[in-house]
């Protein structure tokens, strides 16, 4: 039951004007995994992702958080009992410094050391540097440290990997993977197509207004439509 994750939209259907986006489409966070929204652009996946965080209202459909249901969500809510949600953009202000941001994590939320989140993130020698003169690749990597800091219960990040180089990859891949050990429901997306088939331990396929979950990832390079319709011939995992 998708009222059982930790955070669920089921059954959710979104038009912008006359453009009908979603039309059944849904995604659950599973506690200790990694689950990945993979579809072509314009498909919904932010769309979707931005209704089962609270910051945008479905037309219709079902939200659950935490085992409880409701028609909307608010996402300061969400956040106060535990999710964090990382938008394409990075969760970063640009005029304060990567230190602040550490800071105000730590009273919003009564966080002790950050030491070990910046030395994960590497962001030792911008600490005390304003956001906006970081590079893109750079700024990403404050959105995750501070992820690593805040430790949530279920992390939603919209294409975390977007612009990030591939070496740059493997610190972020490692809180993902660290906080899922940790229990942490992990909800994400993108188009690396390689790289997520390797991260993730699910498979969601946002296609057509709604949404098949294929399994793992091995069982959706299996599946012939996905393969034809969105991955192309030249992607393997060996
Ligand atoms: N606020 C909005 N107002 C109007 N149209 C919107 C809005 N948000 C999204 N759309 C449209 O809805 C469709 C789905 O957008 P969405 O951003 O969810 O796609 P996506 O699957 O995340 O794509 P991408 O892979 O490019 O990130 C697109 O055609 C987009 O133009
Ligand atoms: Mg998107």
């Amino acid at each position: 039951m998708p009222s059982d994750y930790p955070l669920a939209a089921e059954g959710i259907g979104k038009s912008f004007g006359s453009l009908d986006v979603l039309k059944s489409a849904s995604m659950w966070a599973e506690p200790g995994r990694i689950s990945t929204l993979m579809g072509r652009n314009g498909s919904g996946k932010t769309t979707l992702l931005r209704i089962a965080v609270g910051e945008l209202r479905p037309d219709y459909g079902a939200l659950h958080f935490g085992g409880r249901s409701a028609d909307r969500h608010s996402l300061p809510k969400l956040a106060r009992a535990g999710l964090m949600f990382v938008p394409q953009r990075g969760i970063c202000a640009p005029h304060f410094t990567v230190r602040s941001h550490f800071r105000a994590m730590a009273s919003a939320y009564d966080l002790g050391d950050p030491a070990p989140a910046i030395d994960a993130a590497r962001l030792e020698a911008f600490l005390d540097e304003p956001v906006r003169v970081l590079s893109g690749g750079e700024r990403s990597r404050v959105s995750f440290g501070l992820v690593h800091y805040r430790r949530p219960t279920v992390l939603v990040a919209d294409e975390p990997l977007a612009g990030l180089a591939p070496k740059d990859r493997d610190p972020l891949f490692r809180v993902f993977r660290d906080l899922a050990e940790a229990g942490c429901a992990v909800v994400t997306s993108g188009h690396d197509a390689i790289d997520l088939l390797r991260l993730s331990d699910v498979i969601i396929w946002s296609v057509a207004g709604t949404t098949h979950h294929l399994g793992s990832p091995r069982e959706a390079l299996e599946h012939a439509q996905f393969r034809r319709e969105y991955l192309g011939p030249g992607v393997r995992l060996d």
